[in-house]
């Protein structure tokens, strides 16, 4: 099953809930400027970026910017939204389970759950190795994602209503399993009186986070370490499954080797 967000469904993210990748910009950049005793390169790659509200605010933060979705609509309202941000940054529409952009970045991001929305275990492996090997050594890498407990509060249904869209949220969490499924369906305006009939499903992976500990570790990744939001900062905790959803971070073990093509520029 793909999980590419639909035109409709990218749509409404652009619109109506922008607000987790605006907040969460500012508080990356900082964990990573505080972080950054290698002078790591101000270049960032951003994972499953939808439609590139983060990688705007690192463009206008001053570095260079690639941002990969399996989501064309989604890559066209981010190629749109950063026409004049400044330095030029790359959109391209691909699988964060199997890319090569020949290029290393100082930091990786993925961010609002989107890791949640790879298939399974397997997508994650491929996606975190992917990551890896297109980090300089002690390059940041940055995540969040629902944990379990974070799974439990779909189990609902809520509506959101606007001027210009309805869109119906059912969730439904099947513990025994370790998924989720998100229903989302609705209206979007196209014009002052015309609407679209959406209706999308993505199932949203479960992983335990010591799982991804071990495959961050796999992967050359060290300094592992969980963070919860607040408004102002990322405070790290030792007890990520006791939030609903956690910040991960990584950083690249310059001691072991990547494997990103021979052809890629350092
Ligand atoms: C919840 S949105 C988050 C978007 C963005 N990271 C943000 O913070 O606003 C999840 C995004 O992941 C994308 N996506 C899902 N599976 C993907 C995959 N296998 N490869 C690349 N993108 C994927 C979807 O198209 C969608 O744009």
């Amino acid at each position: 099953m793909s999980q590419r967000f639909s035109a409709s469904l990218s749509t409404v993210f652009d619109i109506h809930w922008n607000s987790f990748p605006i907040m969460i910009g500012p508080l990356i950049l900082n964990l990573f400027d505080q972080e950054n005793i290698h002078n790591l390169p101000r270049n960032l790659l951003d994972v499953c970026c939808g439609t590139g509200y983060l990688g705007k605010f690192f463009l206008e933060s001053g570095f260079t910017v690639t941002g990969i979705d399996l989501s064309e609509e989604a890559i066209r309202l981010a190629k749109l939204k950063t026409k004049s941000s400044g330095s030029p940054a790359h959109w391209i529409v691909g699988d964060a389970s199997n890319f090569n952009t020949l290029q290393k970045y100082g930091i990786a991001t993925s961010t609002f759950d989107s890791l949640n929305y790879l298939e399974d275990v397997k997508a994650l492996t491929n996606c975190i190795g992917c990551i890896s090997s297109h980090l300089v050594d002690n390059g940041l890498f940055v995540c969040d994602l629902f944990t379990a407990m974070g799974m439990r509060t779909l189990n609902s249904i809520s509506i959101d209503e606007r001027e210009d869209s309805l869109t119906i949220i059912r969730g439904f969490y099947n513990q025994n399993d370790a998924y989720a499924f998100l229903s989302f369906s609705g209206f979007i305006s196209n014009s002052t009186d015309s609407y679209t009939r959406f209706g999308q499903v993505l199932k949203l992976s479960v992983y335990k986070i010591e799982a991804i500990k071990n495959i961050l570790e796999e992967h050359d990744f060290k300094d592992i370490r969980y963070y919860k939001i607040s408004s102002k900062e990322l405070i790290q905790i030792e007890d990520p499954e006791s939030l609903e959803r956690v910040v991960i971070t990584a950083s690249k073990d310059k001691s072991r080797n990547s494997s990103l093509s021979q052809s890629a520029k350092p």
